[in-house]
């Protein structure tokens, strides 16, 4: 059977081991790679090659896609749908890994609805937004990468009077915002699952300023939409001159770290098999408790991540 293997959306570190895997794997396993290039807009315009291993070699550590991505408006339109299916037909692929956030599962969903194409997804986003799974591809590295920054933020900060605002990406889901919170030590953090509890939070930093605090570390999800608002309440009410970080692109990027290359191992693995023993297959896999297993694409795009419940309770009360 051809297989084949797409990225979507926005990339994450973890993508090119599992590209890697796939080639590997599919070929170990008795059947043909195929590598479609720049997501669902290579999909449409035919963009897709058969891989060899050479294609592959040298890429395990490498942040990004080499097969690269995009966000595509025109696979919205069902002609494109059309043509990308002809396109699969015409290299006789069966079956498709792709590896994307929701924007991606619901597109491949229209698209495995209307047509005869069988695919797995790999949850594969920094933001950690995915319904159905603990854990997305490049949620490791990406924390890794704020933590890193943080930790230089904190050096800074720490030798002046001083407060940070650093902003994360997430979209609207606050994970990043919250581990990195948590692990760096930050005395605000505000994501928008959680009313943020301005008075509490001011009375008890006014008493640590006055026993002798001297900076502040506070991490705001990008969903939150308020970075010049903090600001403003922190200059104003807690009396710090305060400087605004907005991580940005960089939380993308950088070498995927071991557990994401392990992830995206074993996430791969799971796709192909599945893939190879099923010819009707709608599928996400997902990680939840410690243990791989399959979801329907219809539940995971038609429910919300939600946030841990011992992450909210943090929220309000980070020592
Ligand atoms: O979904 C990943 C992500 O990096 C989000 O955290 C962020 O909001 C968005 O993509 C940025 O998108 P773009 O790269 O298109 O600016």
């Amino acid at each position: 059977m051809a297989l084949a293997i797409m990225c979507s959306g926005g990339d994450a570190p973890g993508m090119n081991p599992a590209i890697k895997k796939f080639v590997d794997y599919s070929y170990k396993k008795g059947e043909e790679a195929y590598l479609v290039y720049d997501g669902l807009e290579g999909l449409i315009d035919n963009k897709i090659k058969k891989a060899t291993h050479q294609d592959v070699a040298g890429i395990v550590h490498i942040g990004g896609t080499i097969i690269r991505s995009s966000r595509s408006k025109r696979f919205f339109e069902h002609e494109y749908r059309l043509k990308a299916f002809n396109n699969l037909k015409s290299h006789g692929i069966k079956g498709m890994v792709v590896l994307g956030g929701d924007g991606s599962f619901r597109a491949m969903e229209k698209f495995s609805s209307e047509f005869d194409i069988n695919f797995v997804g790999i949850p594969s986003t920094i933001d950690n937004d995915i319904y159905g799974t603990d854990y997305c591809l490049g949620v490791d590295t990406a924390l890794n990468v704020i933590r890193d920054a943080l930790d230089k933020i904190r050096d800074t900060a720490s030798s002046f009077n001083r407060a940070f605002i650093v902003e994360v990406m997430g979209r609207d889901c606050g994970y990043l915002a919250v581990v990195s919170a948590m692990i760096s030590g930050a005395e605000i953090c505000i994501i928008p699952e959680v009313e943020f509890n301005t008075q509490e939070v001011e009375k008890k930093l006014l008493k640590e300023i006055e026993e002798g605090r001297n900076y502040i570390l506070a991490i705001i999800s990008e969903g939150s939409k308020n970075t010049s608002q903090v600001h403003a309440w922190i200059q104003d009410k807690l009396g710090l001159e305060t400087r605004v970080s907005i991580l940005g692109h960089i939380q993308r990027g950088g070498n995927p770290t071991v557990y994401d290359r392990l992830m995206a191992f074993d996430f791969t693995i799971k796709a192909v098999d599945y893939l190879l023993s099923h010819n009707d297959s709608n599928k996400v896999v997902v990680f939840k408790n410690g243990e791989f297993g399959f979801m329907e694409i219809e539940e995971v795009v038609s429910n919300k991540y939600q946030l841990p419940q011992h992450y909210l309770d943090a929220i309000n009360f980070l020592d």
